[in-house]
């Protein structure tokens, strides 16, 4: 049964620019997403949360049903927009902003993950930076954040390209690739890029 639209401004939404598109996560992408996930273990696994199950356990086209059947299901309450990345039609990462909290903080998180086939292309901030101005536009959010390891350097450029500040270091804070892993702590502010951060990508000459 579908919940009240209002609890969900902005969701489901599709996004769309140049080569990119995001799209709520589609039953139909099962089999396309286990692929792509089992062909990057090595490029993901220090970037995920722990887990007891093996890589290939977590990456069935079942264990996709199963994760999408719960996200949307938080979808339907406005607690997450999980979005599936396409770069020219093909399924190429995802962007989910989660954590959704309204009154007074209005603020989300942002994740993201994208194919080694296409990184270094500017394609995961182009995705991100949909993302975050619809997360400032219908979804009426004040504040986006993003948690990344130190270790992370293509993540924090990624943020820092799109905007986002540095505003802290949070101790042994996600329980990482098996033990609790510190994190920087980045953040967006709606009124931080007036112009939208699609528009300071373009206009810094970034595709
Ligand atoms: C983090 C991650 C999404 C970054 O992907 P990415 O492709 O490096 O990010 P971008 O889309 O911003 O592309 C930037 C790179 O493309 C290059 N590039 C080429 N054309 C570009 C363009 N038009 N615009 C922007 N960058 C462009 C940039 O120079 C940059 O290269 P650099 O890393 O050598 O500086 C990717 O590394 C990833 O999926 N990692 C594994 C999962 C992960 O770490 N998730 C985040 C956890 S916090």
């Amino acid at each position: 049964m579908l919940s009240d639209p209002a609890l969900r401004p902005g969701w489901p939404a599709t996004l769309r620019w140049g080569p990119v598109e995001l799209h709520p996560l589609r039953r139909a992408d099962a089999a396309e997403w286990s692929r792509v996930r089992l062909a990057n273990e090595e490029w993901l696994t220090r970037w995920e949360p722990s887990s007891a199950q093996s890589w290939a356990q977590r990456h069935t086209p079942t264990a996709y049903r199963a994760v999408r059947r719960r996200v949307l299901q938080r979808a339907r309450i406005g607690l997450c927009l999980p979005f599936v990345i396409r770069v020219d039609g093909r399924l190429a990462g995802q962007v989910t902003l989660d954590n959704v909290v309204r009154g007074a903080l209005r603020s989300g998180n942002v994740g993201y993950w994208v194919d080694s086939a296409v990184a270094g292309r500017g394609m995961a901030s182009l995705a991100v930076a949909l993302v975050c101005d619809h997360a400032f536009g219908p979804v009426g959010l004040h504040r986006i954040q993003a948690d990344i390891r130190p270790e992370n350097g293509p993540s924090q450029r990624l943020v820092e390209r799109l905007g986002f500040r540095r505003e802290g270091l949070f101790r042994r804070y996600l329980d990482i690739d098996g033990d609790w892993r510190d994190h920087y702590t980045y953040a967006l502010l709606a009124e931080d890029l007036p112009g939208g951060v699609l528009g300071r990508r373009l206009a810094r000459g970034d595709g």
